[in-house]
């Protein structure tokens, strides 16, 4: 962990963050991501998407969402080779700094039930699970 650096993803970091996702994050029962959508996200977000750096290497990434209303987590992924070195946890703080920054609350992630690994990262961060509540969806065509 002493060598990486966490910060904001470059434009030019983006394919090779679609790249890392496809064996480090977890893509279960969702849409796969695309180069158009990320490079959405950046366009109109550019500090939205931190990664964390080891040398030119992303070991690590998170989303920290804001719409000017709440403050949401999502794609955060470690590098299978490099977990548990408190990478997830750097990640998670850097997002949290920056919601702090922006005036933000609260904060929340997407949480699949049967990702423990996930669950024990989110609780080792402060979070907590909300029972009474469920995600509604529906896709836009
Ligand atoms: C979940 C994930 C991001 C954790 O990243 P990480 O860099 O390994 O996490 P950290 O090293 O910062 O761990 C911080 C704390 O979280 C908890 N934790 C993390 N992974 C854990 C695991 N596999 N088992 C138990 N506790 C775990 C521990 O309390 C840990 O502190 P400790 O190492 O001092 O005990 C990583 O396992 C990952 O990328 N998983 C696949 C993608 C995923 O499921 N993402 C979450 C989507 S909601």
């Amino acid at each position: 962990m002493s060598s990486v650096i966490v910060g904001a993803a470059e434009s030019s970091q983006l394919s090779d963050v679609l790249r890392f996702w496809l064996t480090a994050a977890e893509n279960e029962g969702r849409p796969a991501d695309t180069p158009a959508a990320l490079a959405a996200l950046h366009l109109r977000d550019p500090d939205a998407l931190i990664v964390a750096l080891d040398g030119e290497r992303i070991v690590g990434t998170v989303i920290a969402g804001w719409d000017g209303w709440r403050c949401h987590l999502y794609r955060l992924a470690v590098a299978p080779d490099r977990r548990r070195e408190g990478i997830g946890a750097a990640l998670v703080e850097a997002a949290e700094r920056r919601f702090r920054a922006l005036g933000g609350t609260r904060v929340d992630a997407m949480v699949l039930d049967g990702n423990e690994r996930a669950h024990a990262i989110w609780a080792a961060r402060g979070y907590h699970r909300q029972d009474d509540w469920s995600r509604w969806v529906k896709p836009l065509r």
